[in-house]
């Protein structure tokens, strides 16, 4: 077997030969993880300077680290900046371009610092930022349901159990169902942000250091709340990317739920909406096709969004502490599952934004299929008094000569209703019409319109609150 010259100029002290090309191809991580750069560079920085205020190094090696790192930050964003392959990873090839740029003091801000603390800090700022862009995400998600809902707060349409007709709903209900999904998933986002924000570095190899160094100073400057407190666990758990990507996995699973329901109402056969142009392609033999791709995609995303996890778990659950060369294998995924949320979310956002409800359609299917059949039965426990058990007989009696008759429970007339129960009366149709099912339904959390109007109002007014924070 051939072997390289020459080794690895980060670690080949004691080596005599480079690695071979096969080894250089499984062991490099910089095709992915150069996606690291901003946060590497941001990490190092903090640790030049705590080495220089602790007097670990000196301040003149100070200042031209954190220069030098500043120019290599640009070099990277104007895409100048060359990427060794040889040099593994993203933490090498930054150190060794600044050994370039500045010389000896270069090799000084590895002092009290492993790759291993230093992976685990930058990807940790990695996620907190990803975090907050989800969460920005999620709350125009958030804004485009709630508008929907205030729009259509008193739109009636079929509420399904089983996907059979159960009870009317309103659109602007099941809009605002989903809002609060991703009120949950932003909550569990914000969980793990608060439970992630520790800071790994200067947990070192995997023991600490021998040099004075100010942990806390470090974290501060990096925008953690307080510095890790054991370097075993700092350098050797991914239990944060293993949280965010289980949040991202519920929130990308409701996400496909409401994109299977949009490819189920953007059906012929349902009808229930339209899916803009701007969301829908065509087919290329069938000319009267209107494919929902944008829904479809976004419910197959959580397919990999999903395997993210349950691959990142399989990697994980056999390590031994501290650090091993597995978990280089957390970057691919989780960076592909955030972009595909990102995507997800968004590409949601303007169909929901989009779409066009046929209002008649589901007003029609809301009615069918003897979808008041429960308020007749409340009806007939409020009014006769009956135990709930014998008006839900009665009324299945009742469906069952609708259905002979084939027509809808309101098309009944009162004789053939009182041939099943005597004591029912003309005020019975009071409750049979879908407008006066969902008018009833007042408790709280329920389908009325009244509350699907105040809920919706009470959401546009929080998002906007939160909005305006945030600017
Ligand atoms: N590229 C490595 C990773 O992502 C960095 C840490 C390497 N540490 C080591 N001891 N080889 O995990």
């Amino acid at each position: 077997m051939v072997k390289k010259k020459n080794s690895n100029t980060m670690w080949g002290g004691r080596f005599g030969t480079g690695p071979a090309e096969i080894m250089e191809q499984i062991n490099a991580s910089i095709d992915f993880d150069w996606q690291l750069y901003a946060q590497d560079i941001a990490g190092s920085k903090a640790h030049a300077e705590m080495l220089a205020i602790q007097g670990i190094i000196s301040s003149q090696d100070g200042v031209s680290i954190t220069k030098g790192l500043d120019t290599i930050l640009s070099q990277i964003e104007k895409g100048t900046f060359e990427f060794s392959r040889g040099l593994e990873d993203i933490h090498m090839n930054i150190e060794a371009r600044l050994t370039e740029l500045i010389g000896d003091a270069a090799g000084r801000l590895h002092t009290a610092r492993s790759r291993n603390d230093q992976v685990a800090t930058d990807f940790k700022l990695y996620v907190r930022d990803a975090i907050d862009r989800l969460d920005g995400l999620l709350h125009g998600l958030q804004l485009a349901l709630s508008e929907k809902a205030a729009q259509y707060a008193g739109a009636v349409m079929p509420g399904f159990t089983h996907l059979q007709s159960a009870q009317p709903v309103t659109y602007g209900h099941h809009c605002l169902a989903y809002v609060e999904m991703s009120n949950r998933d932003r909550g569990r986002f914000q969980d793990a942000r608060k439970r992630l924000n520790e800071s790994p570095l200067g947990a070192a190899a995997l023991a600490g250091t021998s040099f004075p160094i100010d942990r806390d100073m470090t974290a501060s400057a990096l925008g953690f709340d307080r510095p890790t407190a054991n370097s075993l666990d700092a350098v050797s758990d991914r239990d944060f990317l293993l949280e965010t990507l289980s949040a991202a996995s519920i929130t990308a699973i409701h996400l496909s739920r409401l994109a299977e329901e949009l490819v189920l109402w953007s059906t012929p056969q349902f009808g229930f909406i339209r899916l803009s142009d701007q969301f829908s392609t065509g087919s290329s033999i069938m000319p009267q096709k209107r494919n929902p791709d944008a829904a479809e995609l976004v419910r197959a995303k959580a397919g990999r969004i999903i395997g993210a996890l349950t691959g990142l778990m399989v990697v994980m659950k056999g390590l031994p502490l501290a650090y091993s060369k597995d978990m280089q294998e957390d970057k691919e995924p989780f960076f592909d599952a955030i972009a595909s949320l990102e995507l997800a979310i968004a590409a949601m956002t303007g169909m929901v934004a989009d779409l066009e409800p046929d209002l008649k359609k589901m007003k029609q299917a809301a009615g069918a299929s003897f979808a008041t059949a429960t308020d007749l039965a409340d009806w007939i426990v409020r009014v006769l008094g009956k135990p709930f058990r014998e008006a839900h007989h009665i009324t299945g009696a009742l469906v069952a000569l609708a259905e002979s008759k084939r027509v809808p429970l309101h098309r009944l007339s009162l004789a053939d209703m009182q041939h099943v129960e005597p004591a029912l009366t003309e005020d019975v149709f009071s409750v049979l019409t879908v407008a006066s099912s969902v008018k009833s339904r007042k408790s709280y959390g329920g389908t009325a319109p009244a509350n699907v109007r105040k809920q919706a109002r009470k959401w546009l007014n929080r998002l906007a609150r939160e909005s305006k924070n945030a600017d």
